[in-house]
């Protein structure tokens, strides 16, 4: 038994160039919210609205990381980490959503991929991790098609100023986040709460990832590679009744099959027409649409966090479907720890979809973290989740799955957006009086877990790609 705790074998078999990184997103991390000419996002207006977010928490100071960059980054070079996931705040490069271009907001992220790439630290930039410039949302957010060309005229100015040098590019974080919480259930910016014509946001959201991957096609940026990152949800019927069977997969439906159907096989779901009718209206899924979208990727980015039974439950409006948490270990904020689904996400995109490269871009435990008297942070329930995490990932890789590297969200605590500062998912721990970072247990673990690796795969590095 090695030091992490994981078996030889099973850490041999990730491939030599695994990447071990960790994961971060602009609102979340950055502050800096009025700085360098950035304009405002949806999730400044919605975090700065009272009864939003919990204890009327913003990301107007955040984990200073727009400042601390340099701070961090030399935490993740001395803890080994070979990548660092990222997303560009669109409202620092293109304030007001369209037109002009923000310079200091390029030559922010310039800097940044610089002082990565000086650290041996593999920049993976998100181009949309949510927070959509405000004056778009008044001209209707993603309800509006002009949106996704906005997206793609945006992606193309950060591609020309920084694809020589970010060789991963992911166009959208979580599509289903931002719908489903966003425009359905209204608990994320914008605030919607209609079901009926999410299907508009949806089909927006993925003509842009489309139109961004066909600039970046076209900008021919070599040795750089684009996927998008989908959140993969693992709902299981509560009993074998057909209605909570229906129920599961309607949920399996809204949460992953309309996502994945589009990209993967360019269609949506005929079995969703009555839940998103919009996207069956020719009016809004224009031909050639889904030929755009279904254009091949070079790898999928994957999130896991969600795993539940479904129950058929007629007072639920429009889903008729309620979602029960599984028995087992529970993290804070509700989110049931089962990392070990990982694998089943992972086979499913093989079997159901394609045989493609996949990035876990995110998974992580969120925990009511504090130092203890002896200046410690012992965070031992996520040393277990993440270690079950890279086992499971490993099974995945024994059934034939091509999976390359794992991002753990969180590198830093950071705003988990409706959830403010109340919990905590970070490797460091951030005192937010003083912003000072501290290793908690679980980054000494990760250290270990990735220099193991090195040294157990060594011999075929050594050997050169042909391995
Ligand atoms: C994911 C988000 C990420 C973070 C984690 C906990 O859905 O992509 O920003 O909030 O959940």
């Amino acid at each position: 038994m090695t030091a992490s705790g994981i078996n030889e074998a099973t850490l041999r078999r990730l491939r030599p160039d695994f990447l071990w990184g960790a994961a971060t997103a602009a609102y979340q991390v950055e502050g800096a919210v009025a700085e360098d000419g950035r304009g405002t996002s949806i999730w400044d207006t919605f975090s700065h609205t009272p009864g939003r977010t919990l204890n009327g928490d913003t990301g107007d100071l955040a984990a200073d990381h727009y400042h601390r960059y340099p701070e961090d980054i030399e935490l993740m070079a001395s803890h080994g980490m070979g990548a660092y996931r990222f997303s560009i705040a669109w409202p620092r490069i293109v304030p007001d959503g369209a037109g002009a271009v923000n310079q200091r907001g390029l030559d922010h992220y310039s800097r940044l991929v610089d002082a990565l790439l000086d650290r041996g630290v593999e920049p993976m930039a998100t181009l949309f991790h949510w927070d959509l410039p405000q004056a778009l949302e008044e001209r209707g957010g993603w309800y509006a098609r002009d949106t996704a060309h906005r997206f793609a005229d945006y992606a193309e100015i950060v591609l020309a100023a920084l694809g020589d040098r970010v060789p991963k590019w992911l166009t959208l974080n979580e599509p289903w986040t931002v719908v489903g919480q966003g425009y359905s259930r209204g608990v994320h910016a914008p605030g919607h709460r209609d079901y009926h014509t999410a299907g508009t946001a949806i089909h927006h959201l993925l003509l842009g990832h489309g139109e961004a991957l066909a600039r970046f096609r076209a900008i021919e940026a070599e040795g750089a590679e684009m996927g998008i990152t989908l959140s993969m949800a693992l709902p299981r019927p509560w009993s074998r009744r057909p209605a909570d069977v229906a129920a599961a997969r309607l949920l399996d439906g809204e949460q992953n099959r309309v996502y994945l159907d589009p990209l993967f096989r360019g269609s949506y779901p005929p079995d969703l027409a009555e839940l998103f009718p919009t996207l069956f209206d020719d009016a809004i899924v224009r031909p050639g649409d889904l030929t755009v979208i279904s254009e091949p990727i070079d790898y999928l980015g994957v999130n896991y966090y969600l795993n539940h039974l479904v129950a058929a439950d007629p007072a639920v409006p429009v889903l008729g479907a309620r979602q029960i948490h599984p028995e087992g270990p529970m993290m804070s904020a509700g989110i049931a720890a089962v990392p070990e689904g990982i694998r089943e996400c992972l086979v499913r995109i093989r079997d159901e979809y394609r045989d493609l490269p996949l990035y876990v871009t995110e998974m992580g435990a969120s925990l009511h973290d504090y130092v203890d008297p002896t200046g410690r942070v012992r965070d031992t329930a996520r040393i277990d989740y993440l270690r079950t995490t890279v086992e499971s990932i490993s099974n995945a890789v024994a059934d034939g799955v091509d999976v390359r590297g794992l991002y753990v969200w969180s590198l830093l605590d950071n705003l988990e957006w409706e959830l403010g500062y109340s919990i905590r998912f970070g490797l460091f721990f951030v005192d937010y009086g003083t912003q000072r970072r501290i290793p908690k247990d679980s980054a000494r673990w990760y250290r270990s877990l990735i220099s193991e690796h090195a040294e157990l795969t060594r011999d075929r590095a050594d050997r050169g790609p042909s391995w």
